[in-house]
């Protein structure tokens, strides 16, 4: 017998539940109020908001009043709207800035971007929604189209013929180029076509989908829920997309120098003598190491903001003694909260309304590693400020970095996280888990990043996070989460990370060696090569996997991650000025070759190498048993870094690749700038500095130019002023380098008396430097001014004082 059930709607299938969506109509009135243009169509219409000349703000209705507030993504102070002419033709409405051109094409609401010169940049041709509130638009796809962006996804660099979802979930497997969704959603594309790169941004914290496959001629943007909120960002070049995405949505914070040192990590180091040990390991062995992390294991029964009084009793004593060591300890922290009436973290989350609820008012609970759980509403600044208050537990031992895990938020039950009518209070702007979903990680790490603020004395804390949404670069790192010590993963991870860094996340980097699964000595050889050009430096493994610290497969992987690592931190006043820029600029610190090339049709794809800043090519090895491989150089002149070897660009070379080398080429006429070998970033030591200038000429014409940023590493005080920049200018002339630097800035002394600079594989040998006596290489050492031409590598070395008044020299080149 059946009941009257066997009727419910959903059993009777797509007949009923069958959604009509219904689109804008013709254009029926426009209006300017409070410098927003409202543009109503038959059925809805869309509030254009001009933020600049190349940034525009476009938003959905159907209401009467467009409801223009933004979500936490968009910086409010970049939301101001401008005012620019609109003109009135009988069949468009046309707004013109100092860039672009935006036509609204009356009778079908089409739109259309132009240059002023009537290059089309953009079309969007049809906005349709349906009664439960999803959203969608097609916009023209060319066909030499090509996609970036989206943040964390897998597969190649260039998302043409993809399809993705954005909505955080926590995938442990399989990371498949099929899996539509992983850890973080950055929901902005960016397309090029026709020597032009445009950008959108959908500002929807909710489920959204791109979709660059299934329609031919088209891509389609689309969410799921609340309104379709788009940001037009202008190019043209994939740089200015960059540079306009991160103005809207805010930049990395310089991290403190340890943060970007190297990391060691495992699911779990179990107890504070293997914490101890293995800090002592770092130095004895001479690797230099920063941080050690710790895992869930650290915690009392997964209790957050506790310690294990068994297998952590002393945990100050632990930190002061890796103090000592210059190790720092970065404990995880997850949303969960063990429902217990005993833990005094849960008790006051009840007692103090901190908890996700229901409308109805009961706690939503849900299963995570300390059994059944309550999760804070980082939604409500009140929640967030007691979440962020908390963490004074860790600052108080001297803690500076919090690893978030975890904070999709991921629960262990069939949808993988929380239940979708859960509520978040949103300081009294309402929304359902199901609205709010993509940005729970992010205010997680928010909370966190501003409660380490609070309590840490002016140092810059360091929070690193697994998910995320737009803008999640303000607050913290991010990490690609749990891969598998898998070639293929390894490989995934360049173009990951690459459309991380385009789309914001400048600070990020996978799991070296691979989280899962077993690595091997070549994979971790291979990986660990690639992983120290990566902005987020870390080891990490999963518990019952090998070991996989750097001496875990005996001497010869040993010795070959000592260098790299090493490496790493000889860079590491490079790569700390491609931070800094990136904090200026947005620029991400390692680049794939279509950002720098983007009119070289042979990079458009192109994920097995990149770039570190703009004129270092690293080309990591992949593959197993392989000792060769196929580089790709782009025009210029490419010099190999390790052995000087020239090569013309624009063509594929083979590459020679036995397991200690990983290919690397520096184009000529760039400054790499090295600081001494240290053991952890903010080791004492003298700030030695040379300036490695490869492919120097002595010719007119020739000339080359770096600029680097240095101060403290650690505190705001460059906030204040305190910092310095020294600039550097090479030019050549017919048998002749001229050599200046000088310092813009010099707020902040480096401890240090002289500089260096060599010059690499010069196009010339020098027979004198005007004014500097030549000396050997053993006095270059001691200190000496003076210049010294190093045979074996084909260099000129030269070291003088660092006069605060900077200095000019002229290299003369022999006769030929
Ligand atoms: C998650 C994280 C992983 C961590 C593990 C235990 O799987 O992604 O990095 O080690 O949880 O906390």
């Amino acid at each position: 017998m059946e009941s009257s059930e066997a009727i419910r709607p959903e059993k009777i299938g797509p007949l009923v539940i069958k959604e009509t969506w219904s689109t804008t109509g013709s254009l029926v009135s426009w209006q300017c109020q409070e410098n927003v243009y409202i543009c109503r169509g038959e059925r809805g219409g869309i509030a254009f908001v001009f933020l600049s000349d190349d940034l525009f703000r476009m938003k959905g209705f159907r209401d009467q009043a467009p409801d223009l507030t933004t979500t936490e993504a968009v910086l409010a102070e970049s939301c101001i709207p401008h005012l620019f002419p609109v003109k009135e033709a009988e069949n468009q409405l046309i707004f013109t800035t100092g860039a672009i051109r935006l036509i609204i094409e009356k009778t079908t609401f089409l739109l259309r971007v132009e240059k002023l010169d009537g290059t089309i940049i953009m079309q969007q041709n049809l906005m349709s929604w349906n009664p439960r509130g999803a959203g969608h638009a097609e916009y023209d796809m060319q066909p030499d189209s090509h996609f970036y962006g989206l943040g964390e996804k897998a597969s190649f660099l260039d998302k043409r013929g993809e399809r993705y979802t954005n909505w955080n979930t926590d995938v442990f497997a399989p990371h498949l180029p099929e899996i539509e969704a992983l850890y973080e959603s950055i929901p902005l594309l960016i397309h090029m076509h026709g020597g032009l790169s445009y950008g959108l941004f959908l500002d929807n914290p909710g489920r959204s989908d791109f979709d660059m496959r299934s329609h031919g001629v088209a891509f389609t943007i689309g969410c799921s829920t609340m309104a379709y909120d788009v940001y037009f960002i202008n190019g043209p070049d994939m740089k200015d997309v960059v540079k306009r995405y991160t103005s809207l949505t805010g930049r990395i914070a310089l991290p403190p120098k340890w943060a970007i040192g190297y990391h060691q990590s495992r699911y779990s180091y179990m107890n504070q003598q293997e914490v101890l040990q293995l800090a002592q390991t770092f130095r004895d062995k001479k690797i230099p190491c920063d941080v050690i992390y710790l895992d869930i294991h650290y915690m009392d029964e997964y209790r957050v903001f506790t310690f294990d009084p068994v297998n952590f009793p002393e945990p100050d004593k632990m930190i002061a003694e890796l103090g000592g060591l210059g190790v720092r300890i970065v404990p995880i922290v997850d949303p969960g909260v063990k429902k217990d009436p005993q833990f005094e973290v849960y008790k006051q989350g009840v007692l103090e309304k901190h908890f996700c609820r229901r409308l109805e008012g009961d706690i939503f609970f849900g299963e995570v590693w300390p059994g059944i759980s309550a999760f804070p509403d980082f939604s409500d600044s009140r929640t967030a400020e007691w979440w962020g208050g908390l963490h004074k537990y860790y600052t108080d031992l001297g803690i500076q970095g919090i690893w978030n895990d975890m904070n999709e938020p991921a629960v262990f039950n069939e949808s993988k996280t929380m239940d979708l009518d859960v509520m978040h209070s949103g300081n009294g702007r309402l929304l359902t888990h199901e609205e709010y979903h993509n940005l729970y990680g992010m205010m997680m790490s928010k909370a966190t990043y501003e409660g380490l603020m609070e309590h840490m004395g002016g140092e810059r804390p360091f929070v690193l996070t697994r998910a995320g949404y737009a803008g999640i670069q303000r607050y913290a790192a991010v990490w690609t989460g749990d891969n598998r010590s898998f070639w293929e993963h390894m490989a995934m991870a360049m173009p990951m990370v690459l459309n991380m860094g385009l789309s914001g996340l400048a600070f990020s980097g996978p799991d070296i060696g691979g989280f899962a699964h077993h690595t091997s000595a070549q994979l971790l050889v291979r990986w660990t090569q690639m992983g120290v050009f990566f902005p987020y430096c870390r080891n990490h493994s999963s518990i019952g996997t090998l070991r996989q610290e750097p001496w875990s497969f005996g001497e010869e992987v040993e010795g070959i991650l000592r260098e790299f690592i090493g490496l790493r931190y000889r860079w590491m006043p490079h790569l700390y000025n491609l931070f800094h820029e990136a904090e200026m600029s947005g620029l991400p610190v390692i680049r794939p070759l279509v950002l720098e090339y983007p009119r070289d049709p042979h990079v458009t794809n192109l994920c097995d190498q990149f770039l570190l800043g703009e004129n270092v090519l690293i080309a990591p090895v992949y593959r197993p048993d392989t000792d060769h491989r196929c580089v790709y150089l782009p025009e210029g002149r490419w010099i190999d870094y390790w052995d000087g070897e020239i090569h013309e660009g624009s063509r594929h070379i083979l590459a020679a690749a036995p397991l200690r080398i990983m290919p690397m080429y520096v184009k000529a006429g760039t400054f790499v700038v090295e600081g001494p070998l240290k053991q952890y970033a903010l080791e004492d030591t003298e700030e030695t500095l040379i300036f490695h200038l490869y492919g120097a000429e002595a010719r007119s014409g020739f000339s080359a130019a770096c600029t680097l940023y240095e101060d403290d590493g650690h505190s705001f005080s460059y906030k204040r002023g305190q910092y310095a920049e020294i600039s550097v200018q090479a030019a050549g002339d017919e048998g002749t380098l001229r050599l200046s630097w000088s310092y813009a800035v010099r707020e902040y002394v480096p401890r240090r008396e002289s500089l260096r600079f060599t010059l690499c594989y010069p196009f010339f040998t020098a027979a004198m430097v005007e004014g500097l006596a030549e000396i050997s290489l053993e006095q270059l050492k001691e200190g000496c001014s003076g210049w010294a031409y190093d045979g074996k590598r084909g260099a000129i070395i030269i070291q003088v004082a660092d006069d605060p008044e900077g200095g000019e020299l002229h290299i003369r080149a022999a006769e030929m």
